[in-house]
């Protein structure tokens, strides 16, 4: 095993050995991934890193420790509520990333309906199978049962099913703004008439879109409504960390009402270190990650966003006319937005992206249906060209010679996906990562 150094080393040396270790990551700042970092060029990183090293030792566990992170949280909350067409009874809170809120979120409404409906033993959430699978977490972390609900044709949720599986056990409907598999946004107008004509609460998760939709809007591009303009929303996540641009580390969690949040907060007066209440489900919360989150809203403000916004979703449709440009490949459905999914019925797309990862891409696989994932930044302006040059030449690769193929992802996604029984294809994935993350 390794063991800590005997001796102190230089810094010189350490940061060397982590430039080394580096090597083979993935190139995002190249704009050679499509998911995972979220890019906007070197000045704003600098300003988010900047922010970040000011906060860097800071806590926000305590807010009566650091009112200057608690200025920060709160006009951050302030500014995305007023983002989502919220008002002075928004409430909210910062955590560390989408997961988080949703877990937040999922477990505030199972408390939620705990004290508002008693008589609820086994609590459900209607979940359209595209939800993120942070909620499918959720339902197991809190014990509530998910209920999935099946996509239409245009791989937004059927609201005839959703109507359908809402029982006296639910406590919850949730929608997407967008999903992320397609990038396909969820009928949530339609949702909310569901939610309030069985007066039950909707989330929405906005974790990808949130920082995204609302300047598409404000180009003019048809985004449908998706937040608390509509009265049936009570809660939205979103991602500040995702195309806010902030540093990792930070997501918000809105609700309409403070009758709402009281559910997520826990206190528990009697600890022998002190009297202790605390918003999310983490202790310590980095101050560096609010503190950034604040510092780039307030850079980018509406205009930058809105200049950013509009590179994205340019690069994004220059992307997509070359993939439709390519015969064998579609885009799966109508995305509002910057992420979508592309398939086909002539090549195996998972070898299309082996070949793409032998040329420097890094590649995002799905199931259900076999697709490839995109997410576009302006990182992406810059290799548009590079890439659909790449594309065109790894399915006619494919195409070509589908012996070179037999092997490789496109078999293995194959192989698991022919064990009927899912619980030991879960036991399997659990193997791997225990395996992938055995001490070195
Ligand atoms: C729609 C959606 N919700 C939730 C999440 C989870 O976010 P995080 O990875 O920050 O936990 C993601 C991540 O991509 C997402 O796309």
């Amino acid at each position: 095993m390794k063991t800590l150094p005997k001796n102190t080393q230089s810094k010189e040396s350490i940061l060397q050995m982590m430039d080394d270790a580096r090597h083979q990551d993935a190139k995002w700042k190249d704009g050679r991934t499509f998911s995972l970092v979220y890019y906007a060029g070197e000045e704003i990183s600098n300003l988010v890193k900047e922010a970040y090293m000011k906060f860097f030792h800071e806590n926000g566990l305590n807010p009566m420790a650091f009112p200057s992170l608690q200025k920060f949280e709160t006009e951050v909350l302030s500014m995305t509520a007023n983002l989502f067409h919220g008002d002075k009874n928004t409430v909210g809170s910062l955590t560390s990333g989408g997961t988080e809120s949703i877990l937040m979120a999922v477990k505030t409404y199972r408390d939620y309906a705990r004290k508002v409906r008693p008589e609820v033993t086994e609590p459900e959430i209607i979940l359209p199978i595209s939800v993120h699978a942070a909620f499918e977490k959720a339902a197991h972390y809190f014990n509530v049962k998910p209920i999935h609900i099946p996509l239409t044709d245009e791989y937004r949720v059927d609201t005839n099913a959703v109507r359908q599986a809402i029982n006296e056990n639910t406590i919850l409907i949730i929608g997407s703004a967008p999903a992320y598999p397609q990038g396909i946004m969820d009928p949530i107008q339609e949702l909310s008439n569901i939610a309030l004509e069985h007066n039950l609460p909707l989330h929405v998760d906005a974790c990808l879109g949130g920082f995204i939709l609302p300047f598409l809007k404000e180009l003019g591009y048809p985004i449908p409504p998706f937040d608390f303009e509509l009265p049936g929303v009570t809660s939205i996540s979103a991602d500040i960390h995702k195309y806010g641009y902030a540093a990792k580390g930070v997501s918000t969690i809105l609700y309409r009402t403070d009758e709402l949040r009281k559910h997520q907060y826990f206190a528990y007066a009697d600890w022998p270190g002190g009297i202790f209440v605390s918003p999310t489900a983490t202790g310590t919360r980095p101050g560096g990650a609010i503190a950034a989150a604040w510092a780039v809203m307030n850079y980018l403000g509406l205009e930058g966003y809105v200049k950013l916004a509009k590179k994205s979703i340019s690069t994004t449709h220059k992307i997509i006319e070359g993939i439709r440009a390519i015969p064998e490949l579609y885009i799966l459905g109508n995305p509002e937005a910057t992420v979508f999914s592309v398939g086909s019925d002539e090549v195996n797309v998972f070898s299309v992206a082996d070949e793409m990862e032998q040329l420097g891409w890094h590649m995002d696989r799905q199931q259900n249906p076999t697709c490839l994932h995109f997410m576009i930044t302006p990182a992406h302006e810059a290799v548009t060209d590079q890439f659909i040059k790449d594309l065109e030449t790894s399915v006619r690769d494919v195409k070509e010679n589908p012996e070179k193929y037999q092997s490789g992802s496109a078999a293995m996604y194959g192989m698991m996906g022919e064990i009927p029984d899912r619980s030991e294809v879960d036991q399997y994935l659990i193997h791997m990562l225990n395996d992938l993350m055995r001490l070195k």
